[in-house]
């Protein structure tokens, strides 16, 4: 979603906002533009379509100064014109804005600001924020003081950032609500602004987050913080630790693959240091769960979007089995409106790789204001959601690029895979052995994810027999079931065919009614509690002329003979499999949208980190 980038030092601003946004692209935009201050006078390059329209542009009509702002845009109000594009400029040529969110009461504001004369050059709601500021400032506010008293009046969630050419010595940013986060980084005469931190890792690891409702006045030397209500915040310096090289496609084509190859490491780390083979210990210091409170839980209410939903689903299934605690999960843009049934003391889990995603945000909010002990699984350090949990798990992925998210979708499997053996160990809920046999069943996960890799050539072959179909239908049946949803998840989303999935026992009930020969089913038939019931609904598709694409495991030749083709799996405890079940069918995805041509790592309409609700 919209990313955010500013400068202020003695470099050419136009360059690192540039090579900042370039670092910000994974997140999906439509349009892109950039403003610096050139000899007294705010210059701005704004484009429709990729940041290279952008940066063709600048290199057609070169703009330079030692303070700038940019931006990628992802439509909410208005098309994604090079007119809609960010920064947005008042009508005096003075002052000049970014920002992320929604003005919720754009309209009221823009008729009022029509009614007084102002002219309108955008279809956006955030063009209502340069005419306040600007407003403000022509009634004889200062600069700092016109932007905190338009901030309030904004309804909706922001991320700002603001430049005036009568101050151009500062920048001012500011963080209302849950719009995705802002950054500061400090350099050494030099201060750096992102909504994201890939946008300025490069230059510094020293980096102040603003918290909701702060607005913080940015100059070459210093930061000072206020909250919008004008009281003086303590500046909180933190040391960040991601390897921007990590962040780099290195020898793969897209992030997306680079990525689904990098779950044997991203398994490996996300037990590394919190599973001790030896004495089957879990350690989990950040989740905050002791023996006591472990006893007194007595509901999970998971709570997520999109891939990390389907990660909660299965969570569900390993924490009933495992803990025997009642878990219920819910799509975080459902929860708050569904007055959720949440006592005190009960575990509100959300899982998000972002750690932004406005629903799960408010979901959260929605959770603490009933009583709720909040958890969570989270991947980018820093980020909302971590920040407002009472204990959580940082996913050991590092930095996922790819919109389809995949190494961001098995770490929270273990960790949920964790939390469960731990609330069991804590509960008394199941005798040492059948723990310590759970907990060392977890070494086995880095190699089974590599075998799976080590068939990508033959997942690649059929994704070239699928790449022209049009439909596709994934069933799977209990904890496997999650897996059908996002195998198809990652399907529709690269590769834009339309691909449905069913638990597998209700295709009598309906969909059977759509089985012919191009109709593909993608079936998961493991070895696990499920496996007699899957085989007898193969049959009933292959009896209705239907194609069965298996996912089975290893050596089975009863599903060699019933299906068309088989992606294999190698053998996995069953309560562990989802993790390793869903990697052919990411590289099943990914295939056939690279053989159908398509932008991979950004697909259409898509946003890495959705922050609008
Ligand atoms: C995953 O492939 C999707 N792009 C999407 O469903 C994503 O998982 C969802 O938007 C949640 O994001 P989060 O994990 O950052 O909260």
């Amino acid at each position: 979603m919209c990313g955010i980038v500013g400068y202020i030092g003695y470099q050419n601003a136009t360059t690192i906002i540039l090579n900042g946004l370039k670092k910000l692209e994974y997140r999906g935009y439509d349009s892109a533009g950039l403003a610096v201050i050139q000899n007294g006078k705010i210059e701005l390059r704004r484009d429709a379509g990729k940041l290279s329209n952008l940066s063709s542009m600048v290199d057609g009509n070169p703009i330079a100064g030692n303070i700038g702002i940019g931006h990628t845009r992802w439509a909410t109000h208005g098309e994604p014109t090079s007119r809609n594009a960010h920064p947005h400029m008042g009508m005096t040529g003075d002052v000049v804005v970014v920002h992320n969110g929604i003005v919720e009461n754009y309209l009221e504001l823009r008729n009022e600001l029509t009614s007084e004369g102002v002219n309108f050059n955008s279809d956006t709601d955030t063009e209502t924020i340069v005419h306040l500021i600007e407003r403000f400032m022509m009634s004889g506010c200062d600069f700092s003081d016109a932007v905190r008293q338009t901030l309030r009046m904004l309804k909706g969630a922001h991320g700002v950032v603001v430049m005036s050419r009568l101050c151009p010595e500062r920048l001012i940013a500011a963080r209302i609500g849950n719009a995705g986060g802002v950054v500061l980084g400090i350099g050494k005469d030099e201060m750096y602004i992102a909504s994201d931190l890939p946008a300025i890792l490069e230059h510094t690891r020293n980096i102040v987050f603003l918290e909701s409702h702060q607005m913080a006045e940015v100059t070459r030397e210093d930061i000072s913080i206020q909250t919008l209500d004008g009281k003086p915040v303590q500046l909180k310096i933190e040391t960040v630790s991601w390897d921007p090289i990590s962040a780099e496609k290195g020898k793969y084509r897209h992030f997306m693959h680079k990525e689904i190859h990098e779950q044997v490491r991203s398994l490996t780390d996300t037990l590394a240091g919190r599973v001790d083979f030896d004495d089957c210990e879990l350690r989990l210091p950040q989740l905050n769960l002791t023996k006591d409170l472990a006893q007194k839980i007595n509901k999970i209410h998971i709570t997520a979007c999109g891939t990390a939903a389907y990660a909660g689903m299965v969570g569900k299934t390993l924490i009933e089995k495992i803990a025997r605690i009642p878990t219920e999960v819910t799509i975080a843009s459902e929860f708050r409106y569904q007055e959720p049934i949440v006592n005190k003391g009960d575990v509100l889990l959300a899982i998000s790789q972002s750690g932004e995603t406005a629903d799960t945000l408010a979901a959260m909010e929605e959770g603490r204001k009933r009583g709720a002990i909040l958890w969570s699984i989270v991947n980018v350090l820093g980020s909302q959601v971590m920040r407002i949990s009472d204990g959580y798990l940082s996913m050991q992925t590092g930095p996922e690029i790819g919109v389809a998210s995949t190494k961001a979708f098995t770490a929270p499997l273990v960790d949920l895979y964790m939390i469960a053996a731990l609330l069991a160990k804590f509960r008394g809920q199941a005798d040492k052995n059948e723990i310590d046999k759970w907990i060392s069943d977890l070494r086995l996960i880095p190699d089974l994810a590599g075998r799976c890799l080590d068939r990508e050539n033959e997942v690649r072959s059929i994704a070239l027999e699928m790449e022209s179909v049009t439909n596709a239908l994934y069933l799977g049946r209990g904890i496997n079931m999650p897996i059908a949803y996002e195998g198809a998840l990652k399907l529709k989303e690269i590769s834009y065919i339309h691909a449905e999935a069913y638990p597998a026992g209700e295709m009598k009930h309906g969909p059977i009614a759509l089985i012919d020969n191009d109709m593909p089913v993608i079936a998961l038939v493991p070895r696990d509690p499920w496996y007699d019931k899957m085989i007898s609904q193969i049959e009933q598709v292959k009896a209705r002329g239907g194609k069965v694409i298996a996912l089975a495991t290893e050596g089975d030749e009863e599903i060699q003979k019933l299906s068309d083709y088989v992606l294999w799996v190698p053998k996995t405890p069953w309560l562990l499999g989802p993790v390793i079940n869903i990697i052919p069918l990411q590289l099943l995805a990914y295939h056939i949208a690279v053989y159908r041509g398509l932008d991979v790592d950004q697909p259409r309409n898509l946003a890495k980190s959705v922050t609008v609700e």
